[in-house]
């Protein structure tokens, strides 16, 4: 049984209608029914921007945090047509927002966008969770490590308030594949992430770093014994409530 505080974030990506609010309500319940173990989990969910203002009014002050998924790289308002910034999201209720995930970086976010995301993501008091993480090809080549490195240190800068920032390690290849890293790689990852992220920030005690990628209710056993992974980044699972209780509940089990 893990004691230490561990995240459940559950991005939704392009799926949901109004009524989905149904499977936060069932998830909500759950985590009622299960006070002993709030202390020891925290539940986000990143619906589409369509969704966040209704669903972050209904659970305020529950057990459900609510966030973007991204944001624009200008941090107010502008002439830039459908784009969302984090002083409009804060707005309506988003504690949190994702930056930088893989699915974004593919379609063109650079490092000097994703600082400027987190910049002005930061000045609006909203958490990050800031994605990285290599493709299949840069592991072949062994370059995980120099990717990673990268990613990290071409945009956190020592400045940032690191207790506003969550690190989600998602490799690529195993974003909708079923394969996950096999643990003793994952460990060393994230080891290795912790220790750049405390070199970038002048800390003992670095961000949070989570997994992401083909997290299910049945693999989830494999990563209890991961001290060193703080929580994880659920995507395909995350739209069903049975299946993102289920995680839970396997991981604790
Ligand atoms: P899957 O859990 O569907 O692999 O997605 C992971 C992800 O990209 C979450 O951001």
């Amino acid at each position: 049984m893990a004691n230490n505080m561990r995240y459940f974030i559950g991005n939704w990506k392009m799926f949901g209608v109004p009524k989905s609010i149904n499977i936060l309500d069932k998830i909500n319940t759950f985590t009622n029914f299960n006070k002993r173990f709030n202390k020891n989990y925290k539940i986000i969910i990143t619906p589409p921007f369509t969704l966040i203002e209704s669903f972050a009014k209904r659970f305020k002050n529950k057990s459900i945090f609510i966030g973007g998924q991204n944001c624009y790289h200008k941090d107010s308002f502008g002439s830039n047509t459908g784009s969302i910034s984090p002083f409009m999201l804060k707005k309506i209720g988003a504690t949190y927002v994702i930056i930088g995930h893989s699915d974004n970086r593919a379609e063109g976010d650079t490092a000097k966008m994703l600082k400027n995301k987190v910049i002005g993501s930061l000045n609006n008091n909203l958490k990050i969770v800031f994605c990285i993480g290599e493709n299949k090809k840069e592991k072949k080549k062994k370059l995980t490590y120099k990717v990673l490195r990268n990613q990290l240190t071409k945009v956190l800068e020592k400045k940032f308030n690191y207790n506003n920032i969550i690190i989600a390690y998602e490799p690529i290849w195993s974003i909708g594949t079923g394969k996950i890293p096999k643990s003793e790689d994952l460990k060393k990852i994230s080891k290795f992430i912790k220790k750049i992220l405390k070199g970038i920030f002048k800390t003992k005690k670095p961000p949070k770093v989570l997994y992401g990628g083909s997290v299910d209710g049945s693999n989830i056993a494999s990563f209890k014994s991961l001290k060193e992974i703080d929580g994880f980044l659920i995507g395909g699972a995350s739209k069903s409530s049975k299946k993102f209780i289920d995680i839970i509940k396997n991981y604790y089990r």
